[in-house]
Order: structure tokens, then sequence, then C-alpha cells
């Protein structure tokens, strides 16, 4: 639906979510050990998401990278490939720690526009002990749906909306604002509070996915070709006011 012309993904592991890119792409793990075929042009990185995001140019692949518009950058009406690539989707699946995936979203955001995709992974753990921040269970969620309580609580710029996906659930963040310091200045507050040792009191909603929006229903949602067009146009940020409310929320 979105058709993105661009993918970051964090956590790459054996490389069945980036096996669906077909888009230049910068694909983030300290671990990866591909197996699955890829189709895209991508841009493998072997560190962790916090030192890639310390370097001086990250993004570097999507402007300069070996990829099918090349011969375009030069000319490249749309700035995808300008002196300041942005991203257009982006997957948040590496370190299950609330505060990994909490950095996560400030770094990706920085290099987002406000018509970008946020996706987080492992978003609704369904019990207590998937939610552990020290790993004990097979299928590991961690604590990172705090991500998603911070989010809204700090920034109701964004529109976060969780989705019914098996087996733990993704969220999704629009309007991302590159601009935005709310989170960088509360950051360590945030930490001080959200991070606690185990078990972890993950809310009942959270568990029995009370707000989750049916994949169904937010892929058929009819704001999508806007916020394609809006993309494409590259509209300001107050084009966002026309589109968020027609954004699926709960379900
Ligand atoms: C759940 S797997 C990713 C799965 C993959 N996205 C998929 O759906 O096929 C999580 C990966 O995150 C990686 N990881 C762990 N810590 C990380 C970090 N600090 N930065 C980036 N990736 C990290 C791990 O090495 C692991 O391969």
């Amino acid at each position: 639906m979105y058709k993105p012309r661009n993918y970051l993904e964090i956590g790459v592991n054996d490389g069945r979510s980036l096996t669906l890119s077909r888009v230049p792409s910068v694909a983030v793990d300290p671990a990866f050990r591909v197996v699955t075929e890829l189709s895209c042009d991508v841009h493998l990185v072997r560190a962790t998401s916090d030192d890639f995001f310390a370097r001086k140019d990250p993004l570097l692949h999507l402007r300069n990278g070996r990829n099918p518009f090349r011969a375009l950058a030069r000319k490249d009406p749309m700035n995808l490939f300008g002196s300041d690539p942005k991203l257009e989707l982006a997957f948040i699946d590496g370190m299950h720690l609330f505060e990994y995936a909490l950095r996560d979203f400030m770094n990706v955001e920085k290099h987002s526009r406000w018509s970008s995709v946020i996706v987080l992974d492992d978003m609704l753990p369904r019990n207590i002990d998937e939610a552990a921040r020290d790993r004990h269970t097979d299928a590991w969620t961690g604590d990172v749906y705090k991500v998603a309580t911070v989010l809204r609580r700090h920034r109701p710029d964004l529109v976060v909306v969780e989705v019914d996906t098996q087996p733990t659930g993704v969220v999704l963040v629009f309007g991302a604002d590159p601009l935005s310091t709310v989170l960088k200045r509360s950051y360590d507050a945030i930490i001080e509070e959200y991070v606690v040792p185990d078990p972890q009191d993950v809310p009942e909603e959270v568990l029995v996915r009370k707000n989750a929006v049916q994949p169904e229903a937010l892929l058929g949602a009819d704001f999508w070709p806007d916020l394609v067009r809006a993309r494409n146009l590259r509209r300001p940020r107050s084009a966002f006011e026309g589109l968020r409310g027609r954004i699926p929320r709960s379900a």
C-alpha cells in the first residue's frame, strides 16, 4: 500500500524480513547470518544500531549506492538520493530491550519525514514471560512494548497504531518529526521510569490486544494513496493534519 522507495532494517538475523525488500536498502545487525536470497540493492552493516547511527553519514548508501536510480541521482527531483537522504520505510527489530528500541526509534526519526512509516516489531507480548528483559523463553519480545506507551504519552503529535499480527504484533508510527527534541530531552527520565527489573507489569490491554487494529483494516484504510501522493510531492508537514484522523487507531 505504501510502496516505499527505500528501506532501513534494524535486526536482520537470517534475512527473512529483508528478503521482502525490492528497493534500495540498508540493513543493520551485529551478527547477521543471511541464508535467504535477497532481491534488493542492499548495504548490509555488521554493527549495532547505536554504532551505525553514530557514523557520520549512515545512510550514504541510499544516496550513492549501486541502485537502479543511480544515473538519475544527480537530477533527483525527489531528493531521494540528495544531500540528505530520508527514510521512507523503517523496520525496527533489533535488540528487544525497551531502551534500545526507543533509541532506534529516535535515531530513525531523525532520518525520516512526516510521511515516512516506522514499524516496530514484537510490540504485543502474549504473556509476562515473553516480555521479560532477561530472556528465558523461545519466542521473546522483551519489554519493547513500552515504546508505544512512551510515544503516546510524550509525543501526541505522532499517530501510533498497534496491529494484531501473529505471533507478537507490530506497531506502526506515522507523522515522524525529525526536528523534535522531546524524547532526547526526556530520555534519562524515561529510562529511569520504564527500565525496571523483571517480572514486567505488562498492561492487560496489551496482553489481550484491546487496542490493536486488524492488519486488513489498516491495509484497507483509504488514507494510503493520499499519504503516498503527499510523500511523493513532498507536501509540507501541515498535510499530515488532514490525514491523521483517517488512520485507524483502535479495534
Ligand atoms: C528478531 S531478529 C531479526 C529478525 C528479522 N528482522 C526477521 O524478521 O527475519 C533480531 C536481530 O537483532 C539483532 N540485534 C541484536 N542487538 C542488536 C543491536 N544492538 N542493533 C542491531 N541489531 C541487533 C540480533 O543479532 C538478531 O539477529
